[in-house]
């Protein structure tokens, strides 16, 4: 397991993760129906992604749908599916474009096959893409992705392909939904709730959290330099002390890509 330890962070966060919350909150501070606030959050979206891929940005995870979410009422998550649609199919080519490749993990097959296939489509003709990796987290449970990585590793074990006691932490992260992704440097969660709710529950092991009150539908590209602007003033420490760190803060050291 490669350890480079940057201790702070003038450089930009490899992976930033993104909890999009309040889009219930804005539409009905407007009088407007939930979904209005899902449209609206949509907008963010596109224009977070084009942020972070512009700054270079190497890897972006949003919550777009939670294992939670299939118990919201049917119109809401059929309205939520279809703005999931209506995005895959407007942004392909800018994707292919700004050579932005997809990603998606969580348990997609709860979703219809329409859905899936249009996943799998805009998967496949983004695969080339060498800029930043979008990772949209879909029918997405932290434990559940843990689970499902215990599963694929107690597949192996009885196949004889994997030995148990070989198991660590860079084998276990190389049976998560998506082995190619590295922990999160930083995580935004918008709305002015501060928890996790089961996002990224193993790649967020030393992420830096970041909290604002803004709903996600107004979250601007001002508000995603603020959240970078916090960023680059933690020193991040990975468990160490300071001496052990040295003095060299804003050092230019490669980021921790790792679990
Ligand atoms: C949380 O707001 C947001 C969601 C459950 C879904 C997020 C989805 C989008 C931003 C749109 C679809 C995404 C893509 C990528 C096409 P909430 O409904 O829980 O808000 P509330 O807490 O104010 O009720």
């Amino acid at each position: 397991m490669q350890k480079n330890f940057h201790t702070e962070t003038k450089q930009i966060p490899g992976h930033v993760a993104i909890i999009m919350d309040g889009n219930g909150r804005w539409a009905r501070n407007r009088g407007l129906p939930r979904i209005a606030g899902h449209r609206q959050g949509v907008e963010s979206v596109t224009q977070v992604v084009d942020a972070c891929a512009r700054k270079g940005v190497r890897f972006l995870s949003l919550f777009a749908f939670s294992s939670e979410n299939w118990g919201r009422p049917r119109h809401e998550v059929d309205a939520l599916m279809t703005l999931l649609l209506e995005y895959l199919a407007s942004q392909r080519q800018k994707m292919i474009d700004n050579r932005i490749r997809l990603q998606v993990i969580g348990d997609v097959s709860r979703m219809t096959e329409s859905v899936q296939q249009a996943i799998a489509d805009a998967v496949r003709e983004t695969s080339e893409g060498d800029g930043l990796t979008l990772v949209l987290a879909l029918s997405y449970g932290g434990r559940d992705e843990i689970l499902r990585a215990v599963g694929r590793m107690l597949d192996q074990v009885s196949d004889g392909a994997l030995d148990p006691a070989s198991i660590d932490a860079e084998t276990f992260a190389a049976h998560l939904d998506f082995p190619g992704m590295p922990a999160a440097d930083l995580m935004i969660r918008t709305s002015g709730e501060m928890r996790l709710s089961n996002f990224l529950l193993w790649q967020a092991a030393y992420t830096e959290l970041y909290f604002t009150d803004v709903l996600w539908p107004d979250f601007s590209l001002e508000e995603l330099d603020r959240a970078f602007d916090h960023y680059y003033q933690r020193r991040r420490r990975f468990g160490l002390t300071d001496e052990q760190l040295g003095s060299d803060l804003n050092d230019d050291q490669p980021q921790e890509t790792d679990h």
